[in-house]
């Protein structure tokens, strides 16, 4: 497996996305949390650009005493970046679309080495 060099830490500052090409496939890079992610930018559903998505915790429900939903709320540990084509939202870590965990964005490997970012193709 080939590493391609995405580019500096600092471009990734403040939610910027990079795209590469690795090995033929449009990758899209961001970090989050100090964690690098990594995924094919081509959304499962119908081939979007899902890597132009906007990141949002996952709508949870707030139950009551009876198992019922008082509120909803946004996630802090689970985040979804979802498809700008028709709102498919996928885990960012796992890659698995949130709706049907059968469908997933194919994920690479983001490494930091010194103040550069790598994936792994
Ligand atoms: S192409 Fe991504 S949600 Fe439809």
């Amino acid at each position: 497996m080939a590493e391609v060099r995405a580019g500096r830490v600092a471009d990734l500052a403040g939610g910027q996305r990079i795209l590469l090409d690795v090995d033929g496939r449009e990758v899209f890079v961001f970090e989050r949390d100090g964690r690098f992610h990594a995924f094919q930018n081509v959304c499962p559903h119908m081939g979007g650009p899902v890597g132009e998505g906007i990141l949002m915790g996952k709508v949870e429900a707030v139950l009551g005493e009876h198992r019922e939903t008082v509120r909803e709320r946004f996630s802090t540990t689970e985040i979804h970046i979802v498809c700008p084509w028709h709102g498919w939202e996928f885990d960012i870590e796992s890659g698995e679309c949130a709706a049907l965990r059968k469908f997933k964005l194919r994920r690479y490997e983001a490494v930091q080495r010194g103040e550069d970012v790598y994936v792994v193709g």
